[in-house]
């Protein structure tokens, strides 16, 4: 049987602290993009491209983040009861969408760290890694046009896209050249370089196929930039023995892993959502103006 990608690593225990003091008690990966998580978006994608695996790396003490997709016997019940059918089969939907597995990280060491505890469940496949903050809207999933690219030419994927001068510092870059079409060849990696030394305006968005070997390289614990174990160096090590390519994805972006990145993205939602951001705006002309509005209900 043709090898696939059927396991996605969910990273999810950074300390989140551009949200403070919101993360003090609730995960970032719960916080919604109106009424959906980002969890939620993440693990859809996955689900989508064909996905049935989720190793999700969790805060101890932040296992809710898994219990998220158990079944709720009493909302369920309710809902049933007072006849909500089209609600109650959106709730068990997502009870089925995949198996979720929480995996704690004991100490926020960093992404490369945190993929490194989903290894026992992982073992030697290939596997997706999806970082909730990124969130995007693609006719065909993110994580789906990276295991197009990684069916063709196997290694690790990247997801990629083209930033301003001002990103450049805080993102993994990429070197290399275009393959064809959306593929770039990745010919050397760096994390948050500084602008003068960067090789490109390429940059890493949290999409990604690795190959297994990445916990070889992870396993050693080694610190990268701002002290953390990375998980752009993980891939870098894999240049010249295996192929590492990225993929200029197509789909809308936001970076939901600041307060103004995920108002961004509620407002890229509302806008989806028939009625949403026409009342919002209303709501708040009305808020500004003191003049009286219906709410959203
Ligand atoms: P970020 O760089 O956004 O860090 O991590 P953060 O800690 O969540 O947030 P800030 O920077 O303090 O505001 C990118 C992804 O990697 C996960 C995060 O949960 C996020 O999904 N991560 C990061 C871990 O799981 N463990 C870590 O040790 C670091």
């Amino acid at each position: 049987m043709a090898k696939r990608i059927r396991k996605a690593v969910i990273p999810t225990a950074g300390l989140g602290t551009r949200f403070l003091p919101v993360t003090r008690s609730v995960p970032k990966a719960l916080l919604p993009v109106l009424q959906k998580p980002l969890i939620h978006y993440a693990i859809e994608e996955a689900a989508a491209a064909g996905i049935e695996e989720v190793i999700v790396v969790v805060n101890p003490g932040s296992e809710s983040i898994a219990g998220y997709f158990d079944p709720q016997p009493e909302l369920e019940r309710m809902l049933k009861l007072r006849g909500r059918a089209a609600e109650l089969e959106q709730q068990i939907a997502i009870t089925k969408i995949a198996r979720v597995h929480a995996v704690p990280q004991h100490e926020a060491r960093g992404l490369g760290d945190a993929v490194l505890m989903a290894q026992d469940y992982v073992k030697d496949e290939a596997f997706a890694v999806l970082l909730p903050d990124d969130v995007i809207w693609a006719q065909r999933p993110a994580i789906g046009q990276l295991i197009d690219v990684w069916d063709r030419h196997g290694g690790s994927v990247v997801a990629a896209k083209e930033v301003p001068d001002e990103a450049v510092e805080k993102l993994g870059i990429i070197a290399g050249k275009l393959v064809s079409g959306p593929v770039w060849n990745v010919t050397g990696l760096v994390e948050k370089p500084k602008l003068a030394d960067a090789p490109s305006h390429m940059a890493i968005i949290g999409r990604y196929i690795l190959s297994p070997a990445v916990f070889d390289y992870l396993k050693e614990g080694r610190r990268g930039a701002g002290g953390e174990i990375q998980l752009t160096d993980a891939i870098a090590s894999r240049l010249n023995i295996e192929p590492v390519h990225a993929c200029v994805f197509e789909g809308a972006h936001v970076d939901a892993g600041t307060p103004q990145g995920m108002l961004a993205a509620a407002i890229f939602q509302a806008r989806k959502q028939p009625g949403y951001f026409e009342t919002a705006r209303a709501m708040v002309e009305a808020a500004e103006t003191g003049t009286a509005v219906r709410t959203g209900a």
